[in-house]
């Protein structure tokens, strides 16, 4: 235990919970948006829409072998505990660097930086800061009209369908998601650095990597609110009766 603690107080520990933590996050958005792309299939047997039958699948995982609920909360506990550690941590290597530098330079400071490397701090806040209204938004139905209708539960596409047919709603998402990929641009070059995944021969592919993986989540994430405020994919009211009679 105080092998750990002591490795979580060096520079270089906090860098690799930082890595380590990132990455976990960053598989997590993987899979939340594969999941969201579910959005485009045609409805499951049954008529209602893939997505819908998707969240079900999410809340009942394991069962009957483990209790409802039990999965997903032992997976949001991990990912609450990877966001906390992340957060924490980048806080205290951000006020360790401005500790160690009293005095700031003027001037050329940023040479070698880029832009994203740069706006870590500031896209790291914007993320956290569109996670918590998405959560209030679709999780805990917590913001209301006219920002969020009433979110049904279980109905996932009539409530996306409904939140994106506000021009407010949808810049936001495009805002929050522009900061997602400019943090997973820099973000998961940086991760692979830091776990010296880096060479020389192989920089261009993880460069690469980390661009392709920045490009696909914003485009990928903000398909589904474009193509719903657009009408390009079928109303709710197409899908099942027990979602669409409440969505009027
Ligand atoms: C266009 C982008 C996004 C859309 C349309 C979207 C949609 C949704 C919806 C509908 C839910 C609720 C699902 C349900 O009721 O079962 C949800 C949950 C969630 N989303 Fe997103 N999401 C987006 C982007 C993101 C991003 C970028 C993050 C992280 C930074 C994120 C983190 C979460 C989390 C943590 C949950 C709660 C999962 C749970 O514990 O149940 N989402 N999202």
């Amino acid at each position: 235990m105080r092998r750990i603690s002591g490795f979580y107080q060096s520079l270089i520990g906090k860098k690799a919970v930082v890595a380590c933590t990132g990455l976990v996050l960053l598989g997590f958005l993987v899979l939340h948006v594969i999941g969201n792309l579910k959005g485009f299939l045609p409805p499951a047997a049954g008529g209602e829409p893939d997505i819908d039958v998707y969240a079900h699948f999410l809340r009942n995982v394991g069962e009957p072998l483990i209790p409802h609920l039990v999965v997903l909360w032992g997976v949001r506990i991990v990912l609450g505990t990877a966001l906390v550690l992340h957060v924490v941590t980048v806080l205290q290597l951000a006020a360790h660097n401005r500790g160690a530098r009293p005095i700031r330079y003027r001037g050329a400071e940023h040479v070698a930086a880029t832009a994203p490397a740069r706006w870590m701090l500031v896209t790291g806040c914007a993320v956290l800061f569109f996670l918590i209204l998405h959560l209030l938004q679709f999780t805990f139905d917590a913001l209301g009209p006219p920002i969020a209708p009433r979110a049904n539960f279980g109905c996932v596409y009539q409530n996306l369908w409904e939140a994106f047919q506000h021009g407010g709603v949808l810049l936001f998402y495009v805002a929050g998601m522009a900061a997602v990929g400019l943090h997973v641009f820099h973000g998961a070059w940086s991760a692979l650095q830091t776990l010296g995944i880096d060479n020389p021969d192989r920089n261009r592919g993880l460069r690469a990597f980390a661009t392709g993986m920045a490009l696909f989540l914003f485009l990928a994430f903000l398909s589904l609110p474009v193509a719903m405020a657009l009408g390009v994919i079928p109303e709710p009211s197409a899908y099942s009766a027990a979602c669409s009679a409440s969505a009027a």
